[in-house]
């Protein structure tokens, strides 16, 4: 069964055929829109999709040499995102479904993070730690949803280490720069800590930052980035593993372009071995926003849910919560 993924919740767009039975990704191709300065433009974002989504698809059938006939599904993420790029996904999405009349699935985008995992690894019911720009969420299954168990009370933690970068005089995105300058530090400064229950908060340390270290000469920037990593790190480790214990589960699976980071994936591990629990990593392009995972989680929901959304009146949310989903697939 052929299934063609289409996301475009924020900066990126993508476009993956997926043979979901064999669990063969036969293509995963993303096209970022990027600044030299500054942050997105919601309608300039919504642009770089409408120019670029035709000659994806073009791309991904030629590379895969398989055509619109192939497909037996097209999933799409119809929420959560910036409204101006759902909105291109979702006609872009409902208009192929139409003219080559195929069925549709619209996918929660934080809910395909979590699913992923069961498409590259043996992950059965883990507790997801998403860690991108704009989310940072701890989301398990529990009583029929995906339910956020913990998150952040102000700005995403990519948002944030992006943030600090900016300040840092690094460029954007400032995740792989920090990570970069981090490995050279060694000297723990204690930083502002803000677990609060189960939730995280990141807003404070950036003043804390600004107040104390950034452009104060009194550290090195290496051992600034080094803490600034072990902070925000531990904070959401302590998260994630609570939800762990508390739901009674015992895998855990990194998502979000922040996952990328090698020392935040050394202290997952870490966690994981110390209760004796499973880590699940996936790729770094599966780690991202992709469209295969929501190629994925369209074709569960499709196969084991019976889900299937007309596409003449599905629309997009881009408020949608993870837990406002009915889960009828699992
Ligand atoms: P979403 O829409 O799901 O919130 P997003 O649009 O923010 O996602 P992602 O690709 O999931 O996109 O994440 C981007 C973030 O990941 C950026 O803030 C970037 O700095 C961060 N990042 C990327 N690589 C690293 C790394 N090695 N270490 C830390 N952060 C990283
Ligand atoms: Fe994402």
């Amino acid at each position: 069964m052929i299934v063609l993924g289409i996301e475009s919740t924020a900066h990126t767009f993508g476009i993956s055929l997926l043979d979901a039975k064999k669990k063969k990704i036969l293509c995963n191709l993303r096209d970022l829109y990027t600044t030299e300065k500054g942050g997105m433009v919601p309608n300039k974002v919504a642009d770089h999709h409408e120019e670029i989504c035709d000659e994806l698809l073009r791309k991904a059938f030629d590379e895969t040499k398989l055509s619109m006939k192939d497909v037996d599904l097209i999933a799409f993420s119809n929420a959560p995102g910036l409204g101006h790029a759902l909105k291109i996904g979702s006609i872009f999405s409902r208009t192929l479904a139409m003219t080559h009349n195929k069925p549709l699935v619209g996918v929660n985008h934080c809910i395909a993070h979590l699913e992923v995992a069961s498409l590259v690894s043996k992950a059965k019911d883990p507790v997801l730690l998403y860690c991108s720009g704009a989310n940072t969420q701890v989301i398990a299954y529990d009583g029929g949803k995906y339910r956020i168990f913990g998150e952040t009370l102000d700005i995403g933690i990519g948002n944030f280490i992006d943030t600090f970068a900016r300040k840092l005089g690094l460029g954007f995105p400032g995740g792989p720069h920090v990570e970069k300058l981090a490995s050279k530090g060694k000297k723990y400064l204690p930083l502002l800590y803000s677990v609060k229950g189960m939730d995280v908060a990141f807003s404070g340390l950036l003043t804390h930052l600004e107040r104390k270290y950034i452009g104060k000469g009194k550290e090195k920037k290496e051992d600034v980035a080094f803490s600034v990593q072990e902070t925000v790190f531990a904070m959401l480790i302590e998260v994630a593993e609570r939800a762990m214990a508390h739901c009674e589960k015992n895998e855990l699976v990194l998502g979000g372009g922040v996952a990328c980071n090698k020392r935040l994936q050394e202290m997952a591990e870490i966690m994981c071995k110390d209760r004796k629990a499973k880590c699940y990593i996936p790729e770094n392009g599966l780690l991202v926003d992709n469209a295969a995972m929501i190629a994925w989680t369209g074709f569960l929901m499709h196969t084991k849910g019976g889900i299937t959304h007309d596409p003449k009146t599905l629309t997009i949310d881009p408020y949608e919560r993870t837990d406002d989903v009915e889960v009828r697939w699992r």
